[in-house]
């Protein structure tokens, strides 16, 4: 299992003063010295944290690969395909959300969604779409032609029992080997941290997780080539 670093937050905290430090693109450098596969940002259309400039430089910087979180807007689109992120995640976006709420509502914005892949993959991007582990939306990414989807592991991350998280958990492996099926690649992603994880690793399938708050949270107190370096051994490969 691949894993890549969500780095929003390290942008949160440069923005919160609206100073120049810490500075996202460092953050990237070192956790790619210190074994990430990829790099993550959400390019929001209120620009909260990550901004188009950081995800240029990126684009210049780093050399595993960028994955652009993003809304099918126009304007977002637009800059995708000028950018050319190895891949685009699509993601549903709400102004009001603290974060990333749920999964995109695949059935009912067919020709939103398709129109979206299509101009991302004439511009040579793979497309994600971010899904709660539900066959009918699974089935409609497939056919729209998407290459990832990417499983929104929200609800088995803040599971109030066990029970509840094992019921998830199943439904989530039930996705993943029904996406295997279908030919489609599959990240996972939101809530995952240095506990659940261990849960996690053990279903068959998941090509990458896709974590930010935890390991950068971690971060701030021990740095980020340890915090990196101690999911790794966590996930194993
Ligand atoms: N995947 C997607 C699509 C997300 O929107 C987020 C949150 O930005 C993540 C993964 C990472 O979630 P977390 O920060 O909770 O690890």
């Amino acid at each position: 299992m691949r894993f890549s670093l969500n780095i929003d937050h390290v942008a949160t905290l440069r923005n919160a003063r609206g100073e120049t430090q810490p500075e996202p693109i460092t953050a990237a450098l070192l956790a790619e010295q210190a074994g990430v596969d990829g790099i993550v940002v959400h390019l929001r259309e209120d620009r909260r944290h990550i901004n188009e400039r950081d995800v240029r430089l990126l684009r210049e910087l780093i050399s595993t690969k960028l994955d652009l979180e993003m809304a099918a807007t126009d304007e977002i689109i637009k800059i995708a395909c000028d950018v050319g992120p190895e891949l685009a995640t699509i993601v549903p976006e709400k102004r009001e959300e603290l974060t990333t709420e749920g999964g995109l509502n695949v059935l009912d914005q067919i020709e939103l969604l398709k129109g979206t892949t299509e101009r991302l993959h004439d511009s040579n991007i793979e497309v994600s779409f971010f899904v709660e582990p539900n066959i009918n939306h699974i089935d409609a990414s497939a056919e729209i032609g998407v290459d990832f989807i990417e499983i929104h592991t929200g609800v088995f991350a803040n599971a109030e029992s066990e029970e509840e998280q094992i019921d998830e958990l199943e439904r989530i492996r039930v996705a993943v080997n029904h996406a295997k099926k279908l030919g489609l690649g599959i990240n996972a992603g939101h809530g995952l941290n240095y506990q659940n994880i261990k849960v996690f690793r053990e279903l068959e399938g998941i090509d990458e997780v896709s974590i930010g708050q935890a390991v950068i949270a971690r971060a701030v107190f021990v740095g980020i080539d340890t915090a990196v370096k101690e999911m790794i051994s966590l996930i194993g490969s």
